[in-house]
């Protein structure tokens, strides 16, 4: 048993910062059209010497639980980051204490990078709750491709 998959099981087990996040300031979601599995991530901002940094993190997946696993080490070592350094973070950064995925699990880490990014450039002050699409919607939106990020149809006029 790789050691991989014994801190994989361990963050399946007990999974931090799932669930959407009500007061979010932002919202990512990415979809993976080759295994088409789903991340949405929610963050919230807050202020520290002048620069703007993550305060939390949650995410909601179905599907993979490898993704289940990262985003959830990710959700953890995203407090307290600026949204510069969180910008550079690759999926590697983001597997945190899991260590390197496996050659087959890298899209896995790739989705919930991507669902970071999204939610980075979405950096809307005061996400309104009922614009925000379901993840169902979101899955039906998703398109052929590697990872794609599903952009959120609230933010049409
Ligand atoms: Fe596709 Fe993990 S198997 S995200």
């Amino acid at each position: 048993m790789s050691n991989f998959e014994d801190k994989a099981r361990e963050a399946m087990a007990n999974p931090r910062n799932v669930g959407e996040m009500e007061d979010a300031d932002s919202v990512g979601t990415a979809g993976s059209a080759d295994c088409g599995d789903m991340l949405r991530m929610w963050l919230k901002f807050t202020e520290k010497d002048g620069k703007k940094v993550i305060d939390r993190a949650s995410f909601q997946s179905f599907g993979c639980q490898t993704a289940i696993a990262v985003a959830s080490m990710a959700t953890e070592l995203l407090k307290g980051k600026s949204v510069e350094d969180a910008r550079k973070l690759s999926p590697d950064d983001l597997t945190g204490d899991l260590g390197p995925l496996p050659p087959m699990k890298i899209h896995c880490g790739q989705l919930v990078e991507g669902a970071l990014h999204n939610a980075l450039g979405e950096n809307r002050e005061q996400q309104d709750e009922a614009t925000t699409p379901t993840l169902a919607q979101s899955i039906s939106s998703q398109q052929q491709g590697n990872i794609k990020i599903v952009p959120l149809e609230g933010d049409q006029e």
